[in-house]
């Protein structure tokens, strides 16, 4: 029994994805004592930056003329795959950088997508239990000034539950930046509720996760 844990924040002390993730994780741990968490902190341990382009230049030469930076960068997606693979659930923490999506987690699943395992029409992936754990310093709801200016959600959601086919739970708690940023202290009854919403969903889906596991061992 494994979960594989993916972090992106780059502020890991404050951080609030990380902390929404510590929840899903501790319910994991409490139904599972014996389970493994495998983790991949990618700001501490980030994937090389050419490594996305040695694997896909590796799938248009002959394995024999591969280069040495080819070959490792081959060999790194086939770990990611097998991490991957091997979760019995997966745990997803991101945060929303300018307006889009963390550049880490990204060069993170672009590589292990080049992997034929993980890649477009492979079926591997299909229906393993996952949470996003996603934080947005503002507020991008429907009827605020920024709505849909969050290309993080919707593309990680798009990536993790359509491409990949994960049975994926998204919890995502907006306004992490009231407290932070004076300018949007009027929201601090508003931040205060989001905040608390996001916990629940946090702990409920990690429960599920647990519940979904067991019951697979079950079967
Ligand atoms: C470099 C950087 C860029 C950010 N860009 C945005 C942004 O475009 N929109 C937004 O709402 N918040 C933005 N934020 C705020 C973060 O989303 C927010 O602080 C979040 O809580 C960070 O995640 P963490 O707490 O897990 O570290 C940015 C933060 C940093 C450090």
């Amino acid at each position: 029994m494994s979960l594989l844990r993916i972090d992106a924040s780059l502020l890991p002390a404050t951080s609030a994805s990380r902390a929404l993730g510590d929840l899903v994780e501790a319910e994991w741990t409490q139904a599972h004592p014996d389970s493994v968490v495998t983790r991949r902190n990618l700001i501490e341990s980030p994937i090389p930056a050419d490594a996305w382009q040695n694997a896909v230049y590796a799938g248009f030469t002959p394995e024999d003329d591969r280069t040495e930076e080819q070959r490792a960068a081959v060999a790194l997606a086939a770990q990611l795959a097998d991490e991957i693979i091997a979760a019995d659930a997966l745990l997803f923490t991101v945060p929303l950088y300018n307006y889009g999506i963390s550049q880490h987690f990204k060069l993170w699943f672009d590589l292990a997508y080049t992997d034929p395992r993980t890649n477009a029409g492979s079926t591997t992936l299909a229906g393993k239990p996952a949470t996003l754990a996603t934080v947005l310093g503002g507020n991008y709801d429907e009827g605020t000034p920024k709505e849909g200016w969050d290309h993080s959600t919707p593309y990680l959601t798009r990536l993790l539950q359509d491409a990949w086919g994960l049975d994926l739970r998204v919890v995502q708690r907006p306004f992490t930046l009231v407290g932070v940023n004076p300018a949007l202290d009027q929201f601090a009854d508003l931040a205060a509720d989001l905040k608390s919403e996001a916990e629940t969903k946090a702990v409920e889906s990690g429960r599920e996760l647990a519940e979904l596991r067991g019951k697979t061992d079950a079967a």
